[in-house]
């Protein structure tokens, strides 16, 4: 696995406040990389830095070997960048966008015909290529701004909220459209506010807060590692005081509780906090077995990726 984005100790300052602050961050070759923060977090910020349309107070980023700061062409020539908003085209047809970016970067007529017939066809387009660009719904000019990134083919792009402002069934088109991307080879660099809905399709996610990064790995791993307080739901047909009693004494228990509202009566539901691993929880099972406590439901409340998320960054809300 081969870094291909590399920021370092980036920091970004507009007066005295500061966007992006310290900020270290790899990406691999190949990744689909969620960029996932709330609304100020500096991502925007990253993103303009790494695409040089933004000089950093200090700090650096290399992209395929490029620095920003000694070749920004360089990068230019390897990334394939989609600002948040997608500008205003008047009088300008869907064909006609695209090679209007083809000719900016100086592919032959014929050249660019071809490409714009690809392009449109990989964006699922074809129907629409005369279709005026400023009429097109948010959907379909988010899908329009994607094919305009990959007309130098460049490695790697970087997506500010590809998948904002869409409804469900576009959403799932960008979704599906990015993992294409990644299929053929490109390095897909996207960010979003929204956790759960792109993080099934990220090999890994980095969770920005305040210009800075607050969690960083697989969906898997976020889920596990952040989740530190695990919640388990026990429910014994009798013994209820000898299962609070092991219960409470096991290492990792902070709690054990017997909610007021018991259904039904015949059965005790135990709410166990607790901090350990998968090997741990199972332990706590097989202790109870051990113990002939009638055991007939024993679960985790997964934690869902809101919670993960609003947990991680609850400090924007203070
Ligand atoms: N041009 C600007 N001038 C002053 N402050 C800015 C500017 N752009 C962004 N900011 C501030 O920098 C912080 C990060 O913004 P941004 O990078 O746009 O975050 P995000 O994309 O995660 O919403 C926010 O506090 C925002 O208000
Ligand atoms: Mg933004």
């Amino acid at each position: 696995m081969s870094t291909i984005i590399e920021i370092k100790d980036l920091t970004k300052k507009y007066g005295k406040r500061t966007a992006v602050n310290h900020l270290n961050l790899n990406v691999n070759a190949g990744e689909i990389f969620g960029f996932v923060g709330p609304n100020g977090a500096g991502k925007t910020t990253t993103m303009r830095i790494l695409a040089t349309l933004l000089r950093a107070n200090s700090g650096e980023a290399v992209i395929a070997g490029h620095s920003v700061k000694k070749s920004p062409r360089g990068v230019r020539g390897a990334i394939g960048y989609m600002p948040d908003a997608f500008g205003i085209y008047h009088d300008m047809r869907v064909w006609e966008y695209l090679d209007f970016f083809g000719a900016c970067y100086q592919l032959r007529e014929t050249e660019r015909k071809r490409l714009v017939n690809d392009l449109l066809e990989l964006v699922d387009m074809t129907p629409r290529r005369d279709d005026m660009v400023d009429k097109l719904s948010r959907g379909l000019q988010q899908r329009l701004g994607l094919a305009r990134t990959l007309i130098h083919d460049p490695q790697v792009l970087i997506l500010d909220e590809p998948a904002s402002g869409l409804d469900p069934r576009a959403r799932v088109e960008i979704r599906e459209l990015l993992v294409e991307l990644a299929r053929m080879g490109k390095t897909v660099f996207f960010s979003t506010h929204i956790l759960a809905d792109v993080a099934e399709i990220c090999t890994r996610v980095g969770i920005i807060e305040g210009g800075q990064i607050v969690a960083l790995g697989t969906l898997d791993e976020l889920q596990r590692g952040l989740a530190a307080q695990r919640a388990v739901h026990i429910v014994v047909l009798d013994q209820a005081a000898a299962a609070q009693e092991f219960l409470s004494a096991l290492p990792g228990v902070s709690g054990v509780e017997t909610p007021a509202e018991q259904t039904p009566q015949t059965r005790t539901r135990l709410e166990v906090k607790f901090t350990g691993d998968d090997t741990a929880l199972s332990a706590m099972l097989t202790g109870l077995a051990a113990r002939h406590v009638p055991v007939v439901h024993f679960s985790e409340d997964s934690q869902n990726l809101e919670d993960i998320f609003m947990q991680l960054t609850k400090s924007s809300l203070e």
